[in-house]
């Protein structure tokens, strides 16, 4: 069974991308083929315009990926865009690849329609699905640990393997996802965790920070008074308590408190304070001892051990299609 999952290089990565992390760290202790890479040129089919900052937070991500437990003894580390050949395996895939198909998947058309601070009509972006395809399919990827917003890409993704191997060759598997069972944090002031909104906290952070940005949330609106009882449901403190409060009885104190009003808001902030502290801080140390030069050593043994799989797939994939070299 092998285990593949990335992330986009577009900047710094935050505690929703941390419970993400520690969810593919568990993965990786039950699973002996893992790959987990930065998707490089995933993030320049939207920032074709700032390819400066994608270098930067390809190595920043190699960072926290081993800051937070992915072992590079155990699961291999890499950089998409060092392995040519996922850009081979989407060219050979773009020859099955429908467009009208593309245009209809409900990420491309939700973002087509609701980004206007971005032209997205390059031929890049509409292909996104096929470079992922070949990014899972070049390993032959069988589970991939991804948010709910991937299950139409991983449903393309399948499509392509199946087209592949009854038209050329039996190659490839049909991977399935693996929906983390955490949902999505909100950002702190309740909606989408987002940097334009400013609502964002980055797991590179500190103590102080962190209560900075904790102590002023947003809570259940109904709760104006101490004395009101609030809805945990309807309010994001609570989602960070479910992600980061794994004590059952310090979750009961906050449910029972919050709707008796027998605690107050500051109380129950305080005390995700220090579970995201105990469980942040560990991480915070090793990204301290990890450097940028130590990234790029990893990525690079990662590469190495990655670029061997792909190409005997390639040589699998030329093959079926009666190309010599
Ligand atoms: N599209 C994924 C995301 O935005 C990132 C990604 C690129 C990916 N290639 C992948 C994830 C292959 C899993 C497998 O999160
Ligand atoms: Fe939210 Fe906690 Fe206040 Fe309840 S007590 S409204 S869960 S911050």
């Amino acid at each position: 069974m092998t285990i593949l999952s990335g992330m986009r290089a577009t900047g710094k990565l935050h505690i929703g991308n941390f419970v993400t992390l520690e969810n593919w760290v568990e993965i990786q202790n039950k699973s002996d083929k893992n790959f987990f890479f930065v998707a490089d040129w995933h993030a320049l089919t939207s920032h074709y315009d700032t390819p400066e900052i994608i270098q930067p937070s390809t190595f920043d991500i190699i960072r926290h990926y081993v800051a937070v437990g992915l072992d590079p003894k155990k699961s291999v580390l890499f950089v998409q865009s060092a392995i040519k050949e996922h850009a081979e395996l989407y060219l050979i895939f773009s020859m099955i690849a429908s467009v009208s198909r593309l245009e209809r998947i409900p990420t491309y058309k939700e973002q087509i329609s609701n980004i206007s601070t971005k032209d997205l009509t390059n031929l890049g972006f509409l292909g996104y699905p096929v470079l992922q395809a070949a990014d899972i399919l070049i390993y032959k990827g069988d589970r991939v640990p991804v948010g709910e917003d991937q299950i139409y890409h991983l449903e393309f993704t399948r499509e392509i393997a199946r087209k592949f191997n009854l038209k050329y060759k039996e190659i490839f598997p049909e991977p399935q996802p693996i929906i983390s069972k955490v949902p999505k944090l909100p950002g702190t002031d309740g909606r989408k965790m987002s940097k334009s909104y400013g609502n964002v906290i980055n797991i590179e952070t500190n103590e102080k920070e962190l209560k900075e940005k904790i102590l002023p949330m947003m809570t259940d609106p109904a709760r104006i008074r101490r004395t009101d009882p609030g809805n945990p449901e309807k309010c994001p403190v609570w989602d960070y308590h479910k992600a980061f409060t794994k004590s059952q009885d310090e979750k009961d104190w906050v449910w029972n408190g919050c709707t008796t009003a027998g605690i107050g808001c500051v109380d129950c902030k305080k005390l995700l304070i220090k579970n995201m502290k105990e469980r942040l801080e560990p991480v915070w140390d090793k990204l301290a001892s990890t450097s940028v030069e130590d990234a790029i050593e990893i990525a690079e043994d990662g590469n190495e051990k990655a670029r061997k799989v792909a190409s005997q797939t390639m040589q699998e994939v030329r093959e079926a299609l009666h190309l010599r070299w």
